[in-house]
């Protein structure tokens, strides 16, 4: 009986004990949550430069459906189910020798039965200025062909962790014959201070 009672105290104890230390380690993780810092918008402006043709494609296609699958004039070009991997630079202005500001990086699958359009998997890298070394991945469907659209920007890397916004895009130009596509891209997100 009273071995039980003290092994009773020391159960209680030992929960008082352990209680208290649950709750400093909750609040510690609290901390190192608030620790992210401030939440905060940042708007960017830059230029997506895009080569398809020549020597050194930024954008190459490298899988398709069968050809008798989408033999179809009224089926999109390229065809619906064209895979293309990019690494296109980002630069400062639309002239595509203005300098580089990072890289779009990724994939870009034509997912359309009846329209042209993409949906893109990318992680804008950036090389120079405040994001040197962050990035925001976009991850969204794009109908390439409009020349105003919207991209889904839905985290980010290094400044951008946890980001979320959007690009507003608008094609300044789109040289079939040559296979160079110049986008403007107004990207507004939603991050906080590091
Ligand atoms: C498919 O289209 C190509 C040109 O786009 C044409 O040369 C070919 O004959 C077509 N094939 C069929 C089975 O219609
Ligand atoms: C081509 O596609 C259209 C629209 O999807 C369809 O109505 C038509 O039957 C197709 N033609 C052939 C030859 O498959
Ligand atoms: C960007 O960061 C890399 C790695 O820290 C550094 O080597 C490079 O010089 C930086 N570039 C600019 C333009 O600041
Ligand atoms: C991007 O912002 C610039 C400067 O505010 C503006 O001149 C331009 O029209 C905008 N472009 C797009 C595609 O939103
Ligand atoms: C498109 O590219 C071709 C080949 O480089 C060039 O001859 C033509 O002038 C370009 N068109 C425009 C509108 O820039």
């Amino acid at each position: 009986m009273d071995t039980n009672h003290h092994h009773h105290h020391l159960l209680l104890l030992l929960l008082f004990l352990l209680f208290p230390l649950n709750f400093v380690s909750q609040s510690h993780a609290h901390d190192q949550y608030h620790s992210i810092g401030k939440e905060k918008v940042t708007t960017l402006h830059f230029f997506y430069q895009e080569t398809l043709k020549g020597d050194h494609p930024s954008a190459i296609v490298v899988a398709g459906p069968k050809d008798n699958t989408v033999n179809n004039s009224s089926n999109p070009s390229p065809p619906f189910g064209t895979v293309v991997v990019i690494d296109d630079p980002l630069t400062e202005g639309p002239d595509p020798n203005s300098k580089v500001v990072g890289r779009a990086q990724g994939l870009a699958v034509s997912a359309g039965q009846q329209q042209l359009l993409f949906l893109f998997a990318m992680d804008f890298g950036f090389t120079s200025g405040e994001f040197n070394g962050s990035s925001l991945s976009v991850l969204s469907r794009n109908t390439v062909l409009e020349t105003e659209s919207e991209l889904a920007v839905v985290g980010g890397r290094g400044k951008f962790r946890m980001a979320r916004g959007f690009s507003k895009l608008r094609t300044l130009y789109n040289n079939q014959t040559s296979g160079v596509i110049i986008v403007e891209h107004n990207v507004t997100v939603f991050h906080y201070e590091v």
